[in-house]
């Protein structure tokens, strides 16, 4: 009588090799499924680093047409425009002004993009407005919601009219689907997708995007962002734009907000993505420039969690360098992770 194997069920079998682990794995990353945020600046010459972003700058239009022949070359999904204007006023009118920067940047990217990534734009007023709120103020300046969403109106035609393919509603205004949605549709303009961002947090970790736009935000946005220790409401956002036309949807932070993304991706019949932002980007980067975390698994790491929580499209700065290392190339540095999933 020989003992019977202990233990008999052996997880680590397959785990042995590498083979086996990619062979196994659950969930992959592919450079299609990635966009790319890109800030472009108005009037600017030359490129301007933003300091709390290493390795991410503020285009002008010069370096945004390369960056989009780059984005193309890579096979990435698609890039996310996000303009910053020159003058910014109470109304954010640089936002559906068709000389605007962002108006102006679209028409480029759509131009040099061709069929190889979807354009999206950013489709919000904060960017603009000198109060540095995502809509437009009462007398008590307050944001005021039905106002601001004629404003939206207003500038998803505009986006549209620039050739945006997909617009990215991250203004937390309530209606702002619908009233998207209804624009488009009135102006023949059913072909325009819209991306609600959905589930979008006042998080801490947009800090670093407020240096890329040169906000200077009076007061918070807690009023219409959702607070952080709310899940449930997370997912009535989503399904009430998944009513109001919404044709993905999307969560954001992303690391922080696994559990919301899960909730979304099981209750979601549109697809559903996730924004790893600003700060998150700042944390690994700030972190591997010390030498406290391998920047590569990491990155790798941090996105193939959004993937496993249900995300199937990913918007992250890393973007052409992830694709890269996808395609099994170094990335500029010379690195290429092994196992990248
Ligand atoms: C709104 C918008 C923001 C981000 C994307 N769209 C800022 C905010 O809501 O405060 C943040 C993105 C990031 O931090 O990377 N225009």
């Amino acid at each position: 009588m020989t003992e019977p194997a202990f233990p008999r069920v052996r997880p680590r079998r397959l785990r042995a090799t590498p083979a086996l682990r990619r062979a196994t794995a659950e969930a992959r990353l592919h450079p299609a499924q990635l966009t790319l945020p890109l800030f472009v600046g108005e009037g600017l010459t030359e490129p301007k680093p933003i300091s709390s972003m290493p390795g991410v700058v503020q285009h002008s239009l010069d370096s945004l047409r390369a960056e989009i022949g780059r984005a193309a070359e890579a096979g990435i999904g698609g890039v996310m425009l996000f303009g910053i204007p020159e003058h910014k006023d109470a109304e954010g009118s640089g936002a559906t002004d068709p000389d605007g920067i962002l108006n102006v940047a679209t028409r480029l990217a759509v131009a040099e993009a061709g069929d190889a990534l979807v354009v999206q734009t950013d489709l919000c007023l904060d960017e603009f407005t000198d109060h540095g709120h995502c809509g437009v103020l009462d007398a008590e300046g307050r944001v005021d919601n039905d106002a601001s969403l004629e404003r939206y109106r207003d500038m998803a035609i505009a986006q549209a009219e620039s050739g945006s393919q997909m617009l990215g509603l991250s203004a937390m205004m309530d209606g702002q689907v619908a009233a998207a949605r209804g624009a488009l549709d009135a102006a023949g303009r059913d072909d325009v997708a819209l991306l609600a961002y959905t589930a979008k947090y006042a998080s801490a970790f947009y800090g670093p995007f407020r240096e890329a736009v040169q906000s200077s935000l009076q007061g918070d946005r807690r009023t219409y962002q959702l607070d952080p220790a709310n899940r449930r409401e997370g997912l009535r956002e989503t399904l009430l734009d998944v009513e109001e036309g919404a044709d993905i949807v999307m969560v954001k932070p992303a690391m922080s907000y696994l559990d919301v993304l899960a909730d979304t991706a099981a209750a979601s019949p549109v697809p559903v993505w996730a924004y790893q932002v600003s700060g998150e980007y700042a944390m690994i980067e700030a972190a591997a420039a010390n030498g406290w975390i391998d920047r590569e698994r990491a990155i790798l790491e941090s996105l193939v969690g959004l993937r496993r929580a249900g995300a199937e499209g990913l918007l992250t700065y890393w973007a052409i360098e992830v694709a890269d290392w996808l395609r099994g190339r170094p990335s500029a540095s010379g690195v290429l992770p092994v196992g990248a999933y």
